[in-house]
């Protein structure tokens, strides 16, 4: 079959959450041309985590095997994008190049990272990769906050370091990128974390104990507290030192988010939204890789070290409940899935489910 001669694509006029999902969804899905073009003509409102989705979606569409002409028209009037490096990373020569820009007053421009960099960085200076990623996420954070103290910096390193430490150690991605805005008057921040790497499913399928049969049971299966693709009973991992998987980033991130502000996660074919009092929102999505957004809302943050305290607290009892109910029935558990994690939630799925077992 000859492939089309040229495809057109119209940017949304405003690029939130489920725009930029169902737009990078058309991108990823358009069939083989020779040429791609893109109207930015009606795009107004961007956001990190869609400016990153995007591009990267862009930059795979521009690298398709034949390597297509993407022609974009109609861009010069997105200059918040350009200034923050949307339209160089997928090599259209307007704006910043990622990472390009101070990223001074609040903002991270779209940064890219070397993940062997990373490691070789670590290497050199004789310590682990853990503490290099460490001092990326604190730098990032303190950039953010414009100080490197209080409970803002500390919670942003913290759930920054999390993330992506995960891209370094489960993904196998070569290279993952960053984008975030922190708006003091609106006392909310938004960071996001995209990889093209290996995607949740395929990492957590190295867990005999869980079924990660579709991306939905593995993006459930993720957030669980003490669900981990590396560490589990039998596996041959370090389970010592500051850097050991223990299963609890992902939960421990979400938590601190959904205080006030949200955490989504897309993966293969599922994405989801966990706002608090809202539950969790599905959306299609067709992502190889892992994408994080975590949007805090900086008006009710109390000090970084006892909101962990408090979440590692519920953690346990979550896992530990959590067991009781693998140990009735492995696919039991996966019902848990289908509400939020809060204790008391977790509580009366396990009455209903000890009364359906008899
Ligand atoms: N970026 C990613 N790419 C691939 N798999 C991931 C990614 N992030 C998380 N995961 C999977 O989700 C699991 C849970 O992550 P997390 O809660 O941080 O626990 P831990 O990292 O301690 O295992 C990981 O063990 C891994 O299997
Ligand atoms: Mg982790």
């Amino acid at each position: 079959m000859t492939a089309q001669q040229s495809i057109q694509f119209k940017a949304p006029r405003s690029l939130d959450l489920p725009s930029a999902l169902t737009f990078a969804q058309q991108i990823s899905a358009a069939p083989d041309a020779e040429e791609y073009v893109v109207d930015f003509s009606g795009m107004g409102h961007v956001e990190p985590f869609s400016m990153l989705l995007i591009s990267s979606e862009l930059r795979n569409l521009a690298r398709r095997n034949h390597g297509p002409k993407l022609l974009c028209t109609d861009f010069k009037q997105c200059t918040y994008a350009a200034h923050m490096g949307f339209f160089r990373s997928f090599d259209l020569a307007y704006g910043n190049a990622p990472g390009q820009a101070k990223g001074s007053e609040n903002y991270l421009p779209i940064t890219i990272f070397d993940s062997r960099e990373v490691e070789r960085e670590a290497f050199e200076q004789g310590i682990e990769v853990g503490n290099q990623v460490e001092s990326i996420s604190k730098r990032m954070s303190a950039v953010l906050c414009g100080s490197d103290e209080g409970d803002l910096f500390d919670t942003l390193a913290y759930s920054i370091r999390e993330i992506i430490r995960n891209v370094i150690e489960h993904s196998g991605a070569e290279r993952f990128g960053i984008c975030a805005q922190h708006w003091p008057t609106k006392k909310r921040v938004e960071v996001a974390i995209l990889d093209r790497g290996s995607g949740l499913r395929s990492s957590l399928s190295r867990n005999p104990y869980i079924d990660v049969s579709d991306d939905k049971k593995a993006l459930n299966y993720a957030l669980m507290p003490a669900v981990s693709g590396k560490a589990f009973k039998g596996s041959r991992v370090n389970t010592k030192g500051n850097w050991a998987n223990s299963g609890f980033g992902l939960y421990m991130t979400n938590r601190i988010c959904r205080n006030g502000g949200n955490f989504f996660i897309a993966s293969g074919a599922t994405s989801m939204l966990l706002t608090r009092g809202q539950g969790k929102r599905y959306y299609d999505c067709s992502l190889d890789g892992t994408a994080v957004r975590m949007v805090i809302d900086t008006s009710v943050l109390t000090g970084l070290r006892d909101a962990l305290g408090r979440y590692r607290e519920e953690g346990y009892e979550i896992q530990r409940k959590y067991k009781e109910i693998v140990s009735i029935d492995p696919s039991s558990a996966s019902l848990m899935l289908s509400e939020d994690f809060d204790v008391s939630v977790v509580d009366r799925i396990l009455v209903k489910l000890k009364r359906a077992l008899g």
